[in-house]
């Protein structure tokens, strides 16, 4: 019998990152010696069936069709939230004042002041939070920021970051909370949201913007094969310009309608003796520059994940084997859980998210005066 003390998990939402972080959850406890051990205790979802199908496929104790039933749980340590973003305060809230620990998916909230009571609360109940920012947890992502950190490629001078995926390229894909104005906004809020964090987390606080918002699709079905339509009031696609705390620059660009991209999570940054860069479609990969190479041979590298990239030995022992997106679920869950034993915050906790969320608003204000908007 394990000696540690059990950690009750409960999961609220059983959907795309619902899976992901159950998942995340198992597998950090097989590859990881967390401080833990954990008990996935109840999953909850909108319906019986769909909570209990959950709980059979993702290995749960126990299902309920009502979410509050968590908070009073005894079992439960940590509330989970993977709900639509409209939903993240409401139930972040309850479980806070429940005192528990809180790992919520990003936006964090669909507005700066939600988030800025989410931020408040956690804090005064001393409780642990973590944000879905799972780019950040890529083992060559940890090395980007040791790189930069050391100076290897000298003083940061810029960085262009998009995320583009193309699940809203066509125009027959019906409306869904994603598109409701209430969520926070369309593409920016929704995945925009992960290169501003991966901007803040690699060369630091942004300080301006300056943006364009698009709406490309301006009407979409009520309904899956409907002929009645609803007009689109988020954003397709929204690009900006930034500049950082630190004098740096750079721009970002976000788009749901981006056909064929199906993760384009990347970015470029350019130092003064080198550059750095990274595609999510190419995880386990990463490319560096240095002006200070031989000069007949200079060239981007490509340096591969492996285990003298912590945490990939945990995964395997083999570089080049590749690790997945599930993997950095269970990499942020690593974090969380040792946050919650007393480590330091993660570093995409709850005042992580709203720091983001300030940039997400921001940008959409620029868009509507067409004016540098200070963060
Ligand atoms: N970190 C990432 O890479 C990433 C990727 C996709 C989505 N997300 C975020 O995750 C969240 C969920 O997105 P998704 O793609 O999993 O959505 P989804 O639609 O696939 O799943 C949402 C789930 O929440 C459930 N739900 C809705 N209302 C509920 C309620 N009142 N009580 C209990 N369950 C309820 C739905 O039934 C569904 O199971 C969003 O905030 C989204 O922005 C993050």
């Amino acid at each position: 019998m394990s000696s540690k003390r059990k950690l009750g998990i409960g999961l609220i939402g059983t959907g795309f990152m619902g899976k992901a972080h159950a998942l995340g959850f198992t597998i950090a406890a097989r590859v990881f010696d967390l401080p833990f051990e954990l008990d996935l205790v109840s999953v909850a979802d909108v319906t019986v069936e769909s909570a209990e199908r959950a709980r059979g496929q993702l290995g749960f104790r126990k299902a309920t069709a009502d979410w509050r039933e968590l908070l009073t749980d005894p079992d439960i340590d940590i509330i989970d939230i993977t709900t639509p973003n409209l939903l993240h305060k409401e139930m972040a809230l309850a479980a806070i004042a429940h005192g528990k620990h809180v790992y919520c998916e990003k936006p964090l909230a669909p507005t700066v002041a939600e988030c800025r009571e989410m931020v408040e609360a956690a804090e005064k109940a001393g409780v642990v939070t973590q944000v879905g920012f799972n780019y950040l947890k890529n083992p060559l992502i940890f090395l980007a920021k040791d790189i930069i950190a050391s100076g290897e490629i000298g003083e940061i001078r810029s960085m262009r970051g998009i995320h583009a995926e193309d699940f809203m390229a066509d125009a027959q894909v019906p409306w869904g909370w994603r598109l409701n104005p209430a969520s926070g906004g369309g593409a920016l809020a929704d995945i925009g949201s992960h290169i501003i964090a991966s901007m803040r987390h690699l060369v630091g606080p942004i300080k301006q913007v300056l943006a364009e918002t698009i709406i490309q699709i301006p009407e979409r079905p009520v309904a899956a094969g409907s002929s009645e339509t609803r007009a689109v009031e988020v954003d397709d696609i929204t690009r900006a310009f930034v500049r950082f705390e630190n004098g740096a620059t750079g721009s970002f660009e976000a788009s749901w309608i981006a056909t064929g991209r199906k993760m384009q999570h990347d970015f470029e940054i350019y130092g003064s003796k080198g550059s750095i860069v990274f595609t999510q479609e190419r995880l386990n990969e990463i490319r560096l520059y240095k002006i200070g190479d031989d000069i007949r041979t200079r060239g981007f590298r490509t340096i591969w994940a492996g285990p003298e990239h912590p945490p990939y030995g945990a995964f395997c022992v083999a570089p080049g084997h590749q690790i997945g997106f599930n993997d950095l679920k269970a990499i942020e869950v690593k974090e969380f859980l040792d946050a919650i034993a007393g480590g330091k915050s993660p570093s995409t906790d709850f005042r992580e998210g709203y720091e983001v969320q300030k940039v997400l608003s921001a940008t959409y204000q620029s868009a509507k005066t067409n004016e540098w908007v200070r963060i």
